[in-house]
């Protein structure tokens, strides 16, 4: 297996991403094309295939780095590479010496929620009605690293 994890090239590979965002999440949960291009937004290839992809907001006044998404393609999840996906976050921001990774999520999206306690994230707030279609709470998490 060979793994490349390498930053989305923008604006050339925009429509590659509003792509992934479609087979990986429902409408209500996609991201809009200005909202990508405030994010920094990283491919997971595996075998020469886009097969996960994840997107960063840098806080540096708090030495916080966010989390905005993070999504394996349905065909390949359940095989560890969310869980690769998510320690190679972990390591980016340990590398570029943030002191806190922060992430939300539905607060029904147990896989998430399990995969990110399992790194030691803990849960710090729940926003009721933070979604909609269908309406859910948020789960705000948060490792200090
Ligand atoms: C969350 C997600 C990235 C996990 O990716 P994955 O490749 O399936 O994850 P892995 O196979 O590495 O599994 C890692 C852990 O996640 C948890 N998990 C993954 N899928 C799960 C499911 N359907 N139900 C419960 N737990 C699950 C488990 O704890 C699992 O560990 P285990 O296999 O030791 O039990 C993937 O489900 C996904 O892309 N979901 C859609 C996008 C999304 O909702 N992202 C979060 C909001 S930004």
């Amino acid at each position: 297996m060979h793994t490349v994890f390498r930053r989305v090239e923008l604006p050339r590979e925009l429509r590659s991403l509003l792509i992934f965002d479609r087979k990986v999440f429902r409408e209500s949960d996609r991201f809009d094309k200005d909202y990508w291009q405030t994010l920094e937004s990283y491919w997971m290839v595996v075998d020469k295939v886009k097969v996960g992809c994840c997107a960063f907001e840098r806080h540096l006044e708090h030495a916080t780095l966010y989390i905005a998404t993070t999504g394996v393609l349905p065909r390949f999840q359940r095989g560890g590479l969310g869980r690769l996906l998510k320690a190679w976050e972990i390591a980016f921001a340990r590398h570029h010496g943030f002191r806190r990774l922060v992430t939300n999520c539905r607060k029904r999206n147990v896989a998430m929620i399990k995969l990110n306690k399992s790194f030691g994230f803990r849960t710090v707030r729940s926003m009721p009605g933070y979604y909609f279609n269908p309406t859910d709470s948020t789960v705000f998490m948060e490792l200090h690293l």
